[in-house]
């Protein structure tokens, strides 16, 4: 009995430690509030702290560019489709997507994919690194009608590409926003963008038509394929740089 008594009539026991911290901070609100959110932000101070200096941030190599507006028009296709849906764009670090995908996907890659498609999905295979991986008259039968070039696919046929035309207003206004959130692009005037358009779809159309496929740069298709064609290449480019390409 004398011991419990001890324990509760007023002075509390232990270690000197223990009596300042019930003296000093539990019987104090305010003390005991600023203590507390001191205690607190140190895992948010230590996250943002060293944020702050503007050189650091995730990397980036100068090798990664902004898309070109045809690029950005094929983009701006992709998320109206909602391809995103079905295919994600991020290829992770793991052997098995290694080997079927290429190199993982690195955090500068993304610089320029705002909103970034990372995808939550794959119906249908990780598109990270379809750059390159087809011919672009692939591309135009593959989306004419994919069981043609893809027995037994599940993705359906986006056919309207190919009759309805891009508009180089809106996709000057696409590439207007972009820049404003400081993607650099050299000419954002109607017919800097135009012209760009018809320059890089001019390139595409002369493929097609080498697979005897006849096609206009202003094509909704064509948009798709440059976009399709420019994904995982700045990475890809970086990586053989460095020598860590396969
Ligand atoms: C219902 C799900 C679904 C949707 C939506 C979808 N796809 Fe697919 N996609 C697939 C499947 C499944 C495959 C694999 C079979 C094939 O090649 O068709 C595929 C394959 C592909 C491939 C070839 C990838 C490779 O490495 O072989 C490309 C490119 C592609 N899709 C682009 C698109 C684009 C662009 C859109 C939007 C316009 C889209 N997909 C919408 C399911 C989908």
């Amino acid at each position: 009995m004398a011991n419990m008594n001890s324990e509760h009539d007023g002075e509390p026991q232990g270690t000197a430690y223990g009596r300042f911290h019930r003296r000093v901070l539990e019987r104090r609100a305010a003390i005991m509030a600023i203590a507390t959110t001191l205690a607190i932000s140190v895992g948010g101070l230590v996250e943002i702290i060293p944020m702050s200096p503007a050189s650091m941030g995730p990397e980036q190599p100068a090798m990664v560019s902004p898309y070109s507006p045809l690029e950005v028009a094929g983009r701006d296709m992709y998320l109206r489709e909602g391809c995103y849906t079905c295919h994600s764009q991020m290829v992770r670090p793991m052997r098995a997507e290694i080997l079927r995908y290429g190199e993982w996907s690195r955090a500068f890659e993304y610089t320029y994919d705002r909103p970034f498609q990372l995808g939550s999905r794959r119906l249908g295979p990780d598109l990270h690194r379809v750059g390159g991986k087809y011919p672009d008259a692939w591309h135009y039968e593959h989306m004419r009608d994919p069981r043609s070039t893809s027995p037994g696919s599940i993705m359906p046929a986006y056919p309207w590409m190919i009759d309805h035309k891009i508009d180089p207003a809106d996709i000057r206004a696409s590439v207007v926003a972009l820049s404003k959130v400081g993607h650099a692009y050299d000419d954002t005037s109607l017919e800097g963008v135009t012209a760009s358009l018809e320059a890089q779809g001019a390139g595409i159309v002369a493929n097609l038509a080498t697979a005897g496929v006849s096609a206009e740069w202003d094509d909704e298709i064509v948009a798709m394929i440059a976009y399709m064609q420019r994904l995982g290449v700045d990475g890809r480019a970086v990586f053989e740089a460095e020598g860590t390409g396969r």
